[in-house]
Formats: structure tokens, C-alpha cells, sequence
């Protein structure tokens, strides 16, 4: 059942070009220049009047939260808040009718985001639903919703949920925009051909996996990690420490690279591996300069970079090369190669990936 791969975690970081191919299908065209989720059209007056979005979700599903509000900010020009399910449903929320919360959950079945989706529908929100397990409790409890149809996901650490998740976060914020006319039509069209070209560079970055695996072997000495990214690069330095967290047990913090500065530079050190995602973006000299900064410390890089880079190479103790993708995709290139490398240090430090200790598949008690 895990089709010849060691683990279910491997599995479905493989799976990946096929589940992101599944997640498009019948809602991208053949021609890849129009995208429609029939959800935003069915309730198209209601999501259009929206005063604000407020995303609700708790781990992995809450860091595809970030990337969500950063697409649907920046495509639909219409305020997002991403919150902690947990956080939000005990805080007493300013919540009311001209509210839209997407709760975002791979099982469909976290107790605290179903609470958040019950409140705010108390409180008269009109609930989105994005969610994996079909017909579990969240969508249940929805007004509307798109499933993000990766197939079932088995390993306790998230991956292809992820990946799932941020696709159709992006087709909603592209249906939304055009709809809205909040998007430049020339814009709109690369980023649906590129969102159409995502699994085959996934593919491409699935070869990197012996490398990667040959890289986690000097990783395993350590005790603590930094994740360092900026713009829709932060949310993957979240995700890429929570990974590592969770199935290596090797304490790991993602940070905005800028706010180094304030305070956690001061971790740095030789022993300090900080992996740093530094692909071409507008943010990219900012990066580099953020690089400079640690290496000076002596901390070692491994850095994440846009194929052909040579500056980064220079500097940085290790740098992988990724294909490049239009800026608001990268996350869906970026996860998988952070994923492989939580997966291969676990597996060299002989832990349990798939059944990760005191970790649940789906957390149904608060
Ligand atoms: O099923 P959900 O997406 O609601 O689950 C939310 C979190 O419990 C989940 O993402 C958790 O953080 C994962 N173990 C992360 O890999």
C-alpha cells in the first residue's frame, strides 16, 4: 500500500505532481488561461461583498493560510487575517455578516478549527471550506467550499495537503480577482499557464531527492535549525521548521529573514545550520545580504536557489538549485524540497516518520 516507497510520508511527497494535477483538473481549462472554481462563482455576490477574509486553520494548514492571504490580498485587494483556530474561537472575535472565513483543514476533523467554523457562523460569517477528506465534519459545517482532492494522506507529517491546499488557495484568489477585475489580464494568464506547469516542476525537483538525502546525513548532529525565508517564502520557512520538528525531533524555528536582526541572530553559531530560501524574487539582494549576516557569524547555509544562480553559491556551505517559477507559485516548488529534507534527517536518525511520537493524525480533542 505504500506503492514500493519506504514510507507513507515518501509516498506522498511523490505523489505530489499527481495530486497538484488532480487539484486542477475541470478547473483549469485545456488551454490553461482560465480557471474557475465553481464554488466562488455559485456564491459570487456574497464572496464579492465581503469586507474582509479571515482564515482559520491550526499547523501545517494554518501555514498555507499565510500563503493564502498573501494571494488573495495581493490578487483581489481584499484584507485578509489569518488566525490560529484555537486562538480565535476563545478570543470573543469582531466578527459579523460581512465576514467571509475560510477554515482550511486536511481531515476535515481538528476540534478547534470546527469550533472556529461554528462560531463564526454563529456569528453570522459565511463559512468557506478547503478541505481534503470528503465529507468530514468541516465541510459539513460550511456554507461552501472546494475539496482540494489530493487523496487520502496517511504519513502524520502533511505534505501533499499542503501543496493541495495553496493550489486552491491560488485558483480561488484567481476566480475572485477576475470576477472582481482586481487583476491585470496579462497577469492573470501567466499565473494560470505557470499554476498549469507546477507538476512537472515538481517533477524536476523530485530528482533532487538523492542529493538531498546525501545532505541530511551532516544534519543529523544537530540540535537546533533556523529556517529563514521572506514574502511568500516566509510561510515555507515556517513549514520546512515544522516538518523537521515533527518527525526529527530536532528543535527548528522559521523566521521572516529580516527579523534575524531582532533577536535570533544571536543563535548563530558554526554548529547553526540555517537553511535560507533564496530563489529570484523582488526580496532576492534582501536575501543575499541576510546570508552575508549569518555567514559572518559562521553560521552554514544551505540555501534554496533559482536554477543558474551563481552568487549564492559562492557564499552559501551548500546551495540547491530549483526551477524557476512566477514569485506567488514558488511556495509549491520550494515545500517539496524542504519536505525531502526533514524526511531523509529522520530517517537517518532512525525515527518513525510516518507514526511521529505524541503527534495524532487528526486532532480532534482541544
Ligand atoms: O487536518 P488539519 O489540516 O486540520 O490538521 C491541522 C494540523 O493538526 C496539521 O497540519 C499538523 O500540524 C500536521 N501534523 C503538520 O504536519
Amino acid at each position: 500500500e505504500k506503492g514500493g516507497y519506504p514510507h507513507f510520508m515518501l509516498k506522498e511527497i511523490f505523489e505530489q505532481p499527481d495530486c497538484i494535477h488532480d487539484c486542477m483538473r475541470g478547473r483549469i481549462n485545456v488551454d490553461a488561461d482560465n480557471v474557475v472554481l465553481s464554488a466562488v462563482i455559485d456564491n459570487k455576490e456574497r464572496l464579492l461583498s465581503a469586507k474582509r477574509f479571515i482564515i482559520v486553520a491550526c499547523g501545517t494548514s494554518w501555514h498555507a493560510g499565510l500563503i493564502g492571504k498573501q494571494l488573495i490580498e495581493s490578487f483581489c485587494r481584499i484584507p485578509v487575517e489569518v488566525e490560529y483556530a484555537s486562538e480565535f474561537r476563545y478570543r470573543d472575535p469582531v466578527i459579523n455578516e460581512q465576514d467571509v472565513v475560510i477554515a482550511i483543514s486536511q481531515s476535515g476533523e481538528t476540534a478547534d478549527t470546527l469550533a472556529a467554523v461554528e462560531l463564526a457562523k454563529s456569528r453570522g460569517a459565511f463559512i468557506y471550506g478547503i478541505c481534503n477528506a470528503i465529507g468530514s465534519s468541516i465541510p459539513r459545517a460550511t456554507h461552501t467550499g472546494s475539496y482540494i482532492h489530493v487523496g487520502p494522506e496517511i504519513g502524520v507529517a502533511s505534505t501533499k495537503a499542503f501543496t493541495g491546499q495553496v493550489t486552491v488557495l491560488a485558483m480561488l484568489a484567481l476566480t475572485l480577482a477576475k470576477e472582481k477585475g482586481t487583476i491585470d489580464e496579462r497577469y492573470y494568464l501567466s499565473v494560470v499557464r505557470e499554476l498549469n506547469q507546477i507538476p512537472e516542476k515538481m517533477k524536476e525537483v523530485l530528482k533532487l531527492n538523492d542529493k538531498l538525502a546525501e545532505l541530511s546525513k551532516t544534519f543529523t548532529y544537530a540540535h537546533n535549525f533556523i529556517y529563514l525565508g521572506r514574502g511568500y517564502s516566509y510561510p515555507v520557512a515556517l513549514e520546512g521548521a515544522l516538518k523537521l520538528k515533527e518527525i526529527s525531533y530536532i528543535h527548528a524555528e522559521g523566521y521572516p529573514a529580516a527579523e534575524m536582526k531582532h533577536g535570533p541572530i544571536a543563535l548563530i553559531d558554526a554548529e547553526m545550520p540555517v537553511v535560507v530560501i533564496a530563489t529570484q524574487n523582488a526580496l532576492y539582494e534582501k536575501v543575499l545580504s541576510n546570508i552575508q549576516e549569518i555567514k559572518a557569524r559562521k553560521g552554514r547555509v544551505i540555501a534554496f536557489v533559482t536554477k543558474g544562480d551563481t552568487v549564492i553559491s559562492q557564499i552559501a556551505d551548500c546551495s540547491i538549485e530549483l526551477p524557476e517559477t512566477i514569485e506567488c507559485l514558488n511556495p509549491l516548488i520550494t515545500t517539496v524540497p524542504l519536505q525531502l529534507l526533514a524526511y531523509h534527517i529522520a530517517v537517518c536518525k532512525g525515527m518513525d516518520v510516518d507514526q511521529p511520537r505524541n503527534l495524532a493524525k487528526s486532532v480532534t480533542v482541544e
